[in-house]
């Protein structure tokens, strides 16, 4: 494994902010299922089957479907990676269940595209096209350590993905007819905001317990930011990038992180 570049010298520094034991976990994610199950029952059949939106909708969509899609199934993995090397097992619990949260998501997103009818040889070249996430996401695949993971993946990408981006893209989907894709976004967001606030924490925790880990913290941000910005590009996501870096400047600023000098 390659060398730890940050340890948290006193584990006892961080404790998962939303307090959850495994008898409150399973009892939160039935509370959810049940909720999402009914969102997605009140939704009109025609609109289940894509018959609500244009041609021109679905042409366009197919590059949004696999950035959530495979964003879902890349953190089903590299979770899994930060559970099995997990430090200690507070950090443990939280990248437990979050990989049990990220396993519903990525069903959720499978299933618009089968829903949709994108013929699966379709899906991964989307992904594999420029301008979408997959260079960010393929990096934190090839990651080992538990605590890079998390500040790059969580803190970093989710910070910055979550919850504004997620209502501008569930607005956005409702707006051209695509409710099933808006319910699936509105149920996310309750999930990554608590996966957010756990990277949150051990951000915290790791500044207080070593103050220059804010320099190897500062590096993670700038080469993950770096690695979205061919997002960007191009002018036509550039409303959803600035609220990209919005959304994650509102977190990390306080924590003593500096803006990231990008060439967008
Ligand atoms: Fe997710
Ligand atoms: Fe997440």
């Amino acid at each position: 494994m390659a060398r730890k570049q940050i340890t948290l010298n006193d584990p006892s520094r961080f404790k998962d902010p939303a307090n959850l034991t495994w008898e409150r976990y399973v009892a939160l994610q039935a509370r959810e299922r049940e909720r999402y199950l009914a969102e997605r029952a009140a939704i009109p059949a025609e609109a289940m089957a894509y018959q609500t939106v244009s041609p021109r909708y679905l042409e366009r969509a197919v590059d949004q479907f696999a950035n959530n899609y495979y964003s879902e199934l890349s953190a089903t993995h590299y979770i899994a990676t930060a559970a099995a090397n997990a430090p200690f097992d507070e950090l443990k619990k939280c990248c437990l269940f979050q990989l049990a949260d990220e396993q519903r998501h990525l069903e959720m997103d499978r299933e618009v595209f089968e829903r949709a009818g994108i013929p699966e040889r379709d899906w991964l070249p989307a992904w594999e096209a420029p301008g979408t996430t997959c260079r960010f996401f393929r990096h934190v695949l090839e990651l080992e350590d538990t605590i890079e993971i998390l500040v790059k993946a969580n803190f970093v990408a989710e910070g910055a993905a979550g919850p504004g981006t997620f209502a501008v893209l569930a607005d956005g989907a409702e707006a051209r007819g695509d409710i099933f894709s808006a319910v699936n976004h509105r149920a996310r967001v309750r999930d990554e905001t608590r996966h957010i606030s756990f990277a949150r924490a051990l951000v915290r925790a790791l500044i207080d317990d070593d103050p220059s880990n804010l320099d190897v913290i500062q590096r993670w941000q700038d080469d993950s930011l770096q690695l979205f910005v061919e997002v960007a590009r191009g002018g036509e996501r550039r409303e959803w990038w600035e609220g990209f870096l919005t959304s994650y400047y509102k977190i990390a600023l306080p924590l003593g992180l500096r803006p990231s000098t990008l060439p967008v």
